[in-house]
């Protein structure tokens, strides 16, 4: 796979309640680029900086501390973080004229990626701090807070992993009923476009007691559903309690089993080479395992899938698929896609619109290719057009966007499980996510959210379904 889905920017709920006029406590803004990796490495953060004394502000114009949690995964993301560094250095000068100060860090993956450069080309930046190093922040702060630059860049996920903290209940319970658990980090895949296995380094797996104790902490707040994390998260391998090697099956059953409370799990994201039977048997066995799955498979090309070093071809992604289908014939799928990888010609790219069309996805994310520098792909000399890819994205999206609402519409009339999240735009709706992850609204109380209830389809919007709770 790779990197897990791109989310966009995420900022950081903040509780009124916690807010910090007064209390002598200093504020946090936090704003999350990219995957839902970096949503819950903000939830970290967050959680290491209350214990330092930091609270959520509602905006960077009024923090002591702003935190960009980035992306490096295309260039238009870390691109984006020196304009917002520009727009902090205004903020940061107007808070000195008034005789405050403003420390501003630089999190995540441009971190990883770039380190001092960041600091180079934005003098105003106080602290860039890696993926692997964050676990550090209470002494880089301190250290910024003596007039010092700071550059944490170190992979060091074992102490990270050893050494973060847990997440506090009213936290928890603050950021809603269903939550992230980073269960591995890291790529040893190195398909040959990605900077992930350099910015987030070596695959390395949490050990089950670590992951069963969040796990508990997270139910014991509340919370009903978890997703686990991983940049190649099928990739998980460790020791059980029974001395016996584990894979993400095992995980999995041993969760469903043992954590009270629970009542939905989910992962991602998945390379197809790790998908293994005993992974796939839980989509069959585990009721508690949500039929959906993210496998991104890149291109329908085998050529193309060569030269992206993806180590499987199209007919054994087809292949695999139908083994899930066999296992869950009610799973949704869904993947990622990159058009203009370089050397695709349009019979390459017309075999990955024939792929899509074999499959058919619920769900699907698709990117120009971007070339990252220090990738293999990168130094290839057959660039292709920008014209040409904008032309075939907009055909795979055309495509991929036909086969969501066709599976949307195929909805209309089930019955469902539905886990209460928040509400809805207007009064008296509440949004959930359907076992297939799509959005669903429906009317009902907001003392229900965080309850199961059994809801009947009813509609098809472009983003959302729409239900009717059943007696
Ligand atoms: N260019 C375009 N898309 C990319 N992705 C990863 N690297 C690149 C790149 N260099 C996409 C892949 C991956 C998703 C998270 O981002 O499709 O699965
Ligand atoms: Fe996914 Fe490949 Fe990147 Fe690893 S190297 S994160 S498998 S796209």
């Amino acid at each position: 796979m790779t990197g897990l889905r791109d989310k966009g920017t995420t900022q950081m709920r903040q509780d009124p309640a916690m807010a910090s006029a007064g209390t002598g406590r200093k504020t946090v803004f936090v704003k999350t680029y990219g995957c839902q990796m970096n949503v819950y490495d903000s939830e970290r953060m967050t959680d290491i900086l209350a214990r330092e004394g930091y609270d959520g502000a509602e905006g960077p114009e009024e923090a002591d501390f702003v935190l960009l949690n980035t992306c490096h995964i295309r260039e238009k993301a870390a691109e984006k973080i020196y304009s917002e560094i520009g727009r902090l250095r205004r903020l940061k000068a107007e808070r000195r004229s008034k005789g405050q100060d403003m420390i501003i860090g630089v999190a995540g993956c441009v971190a990883q990626a770039e380190g001092l450069e960041i600091i180079r080309r934005a003098p105003d930046v106080d602290l860039v701090i890696g993926p692997q190093t964050y676990h550090r922040l209470p002494d880089t702060i301190r250290r910024v807070k003596r007039g010092e630059k700071v550059v944490e860049t170190e992979f060091a996920i074992d102490e990270k992993f050893d050494t973060m903290p847990a997440a506090r209940p009213d936290a928890i319970r603050q950021r809603g009923f269903s939550a992230f658990l980073t269960v591995q980090e890291g790529c040893d895949k190195f398909c040959s476009f990605c900077v992930v296995p350099y910015t987030r380094g070596a695959e390395v797996s949490r050990t089950v007691s670590q992951i069963v104790a969040e796990a508990r902490r997270l139910t014991q707040a509340g919370v009903r559903e978890i997703t686990l994390l991983g940049q190649n998260v099928n990739a998980w391998r460790s020791q059980g309690p029974d001395g016996h090697s584990w894979v993400l099956g095992t995980l999995l059953r041993h969760l469903a089993a043992e954590v009270e409370g629970l009542a939905r799990l989910r992962y991602t994201t998945s390379h197809p080479r790790d998908m293994d039977d005993d992974l796939i048997a839980a989509h069959r066995d585990l009721e508690m395992l949500m039929p959906y799955l993210h496998l991104p498979v890149q291109s329908g090309s085998d050529r193309i899938l060569k030269a992206m070093n993806r180590r499987h071809s199209r007919e054994d992604y087809l292949r695999l698929i139908e083994r899930i289908r066999a296992a869950n014939p009610d799973i949704a799928l869904s993947g990622d896609f990159i058009v203009g990888f370089p050397g695709e010609t349009e019979e390459d790219f017309r075999d990955t619109m024939r792929l899509v069309e074999a499959v058919g996805y619920a769900q699907a994310f698709s990117f120009k290719y971007s070339p990252r520098p220090g990738t293999p792909a990168a130094e290839l000399t057959k660039q292709v057009d920008e014209d040409v890819k904008s032309d075939r994205l907009t055909r795979l999206q055309a495509l991929l966007r036909a086969q969501q609402n066709a599976f949307s519409k195929a909805c209309v009339g089930r019955h469902i499980d539905l886990l209460l999240e928040k509400r809805g735009r207007k009064a008296g709706q509440i949004v959930g996510r359907s076992p297939w992850l799509q959005p669903v609204v429906i009317d009902a109380e907001p003392s229900q959210i965080g309850d199961i209830v059994p809801v009947r389809i009813m509609g098809a919007g472009s983003n959302s379904l729409f239900g009717r709770l059943e007696p």
